[in-house]
């Protein structure tokens, strides 16, 4: 028995209308992962003929760790978020491989070529102002602003779609063609039409702590996901930007030591070279009463005109 059976015994999930033949697809063998996560191993790989495309398209390939059920879960799970949302911003599904007796399961998906925000980021870093690492732009303030702007429409789009991303971090966002912004990595969203939150139903492993808004881990708030934890979570991707990649909190290891200064009224510095006004956007992002964090549509309006005041 497959366990794709288990998992989706009617079969009428996004693996009907997004089924592609497996032998469709070209890997380069010689060719390192693109990403390796808890969960599972991203390829690049071409697909003839996906989409109604033209002959060949670069993908992205993403399989579960072999033999591990939560994987396979947690990646169809993704898979079935993906494959409700459309956006210039978001990650696109082009295909799965999920037929029965057929494994391991393959969700392909719109290959971004500059890979993670974060790594974007880290190679792009001044050094001195001018001395770039070859191959790499000097990112201007102005593009650094266009980075949040981006990802705020793309949230906001999944936000209206009543889906919590749960999991926003530079690591998961892809940097496409024209350096454009793709929110990725699905694993942790949940779909909550009708509810508006979602609450835990029990405390995973390895949770990305820094990123998290303080009632999604706490027990007197009932671990409480919404749309006001992603907007937590987007501050901490705007600091993240800012800071052309650098790890917040570097110094706090236990995630007692966080909470703890969070409540006392501490937040992230400053980055440097960063606005008054973009620091003002993430320190509202971290306001501990959810309510009184700013909607996506308020920030889109915020950089929107800092976008302009730039020009
Ligand atoms: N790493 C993880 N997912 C990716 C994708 N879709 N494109 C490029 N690199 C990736």
């Amino acid at each position: 028995n497959s366990v794709f059976e288990y998992v989706d015994p009617d079969r009428k999930f996004a693996s009907e209308r997004f089924e592609f033949p497996r032998d469709a697809l070209v890997f380069d063998a010689a060719a390192p992962p693109l990403g390796e996560g808890a969960f599972g191993q991203v390829f690049k790989a071409e697909a003839l003929h996906i989409k109604g495309k033209e002959e060949r398209t670069i993908v992205a390939v993403k399989t579960p760790k072999v033999d591990d059920p939560d994987s396979i879960t947690n990646l169809l799970s993704e898979m079935e978020i993906m494959a409700k949302v459309t956006h210039e911003n978001v990650i696109k599904l082009y295909g799965c491989c999920t037929q029965p007796g057929d494994e391991p399961l393959y969700v392909i998906m719109e290959y971004a070529e500059h890979g993670n925000l974060k790594d974007f980021l880290r190679a792009s870093k001044p050094n001195d102002g001018y001395l770039q690492p070859r191959g790499v732009l000097p990112l201007t303030s102005r593009d650094l602003l266009r980075f949040s702007y981006q990802i705020a429409s793309g949230v906001k789009y999944l936000t209206d779609k009543k889906v919590l991303h749960r999991d926003l971090a530079a690591r998961n966002i892809l940097v496409a063609e024209n350096f454009v912004m793709k929110v990725a990595d699905f694993g942790l969203s949940r779909y909550v039409q009708g509810h508006d939150y979602y609450k835990k139903q029990q405390i995973q492993g390895l949770l990305p702590v820094k990123w998290m808004a303080p009632e999604t881990m706490s027990e007197e708030h009932e671990y409480r996901y919404s749309t006001e934890s992603d907007v937590w979570s987007y501050g901490v991707v705007v600091w993240e930007i800012m800071t052309f990649g650098a790890t917040p909190y570097p110094n706090m290891t236990r995630p007692d030591h966080i909470t703890d200064f969070l409540n006392q009224g501490m937040r992230l510095e400053r980055p440097q070279n960063c606005s008054e006004e973009v620091y003002r956007l993430m320190w509202d992002c971290w306001m501990i009463e959810p309510s009184r964090r700013p909607k996506f549509d308020v920030i889109l309006q915020r950089l929107g005109d800092l976008l302009q005041l730039t020009a």
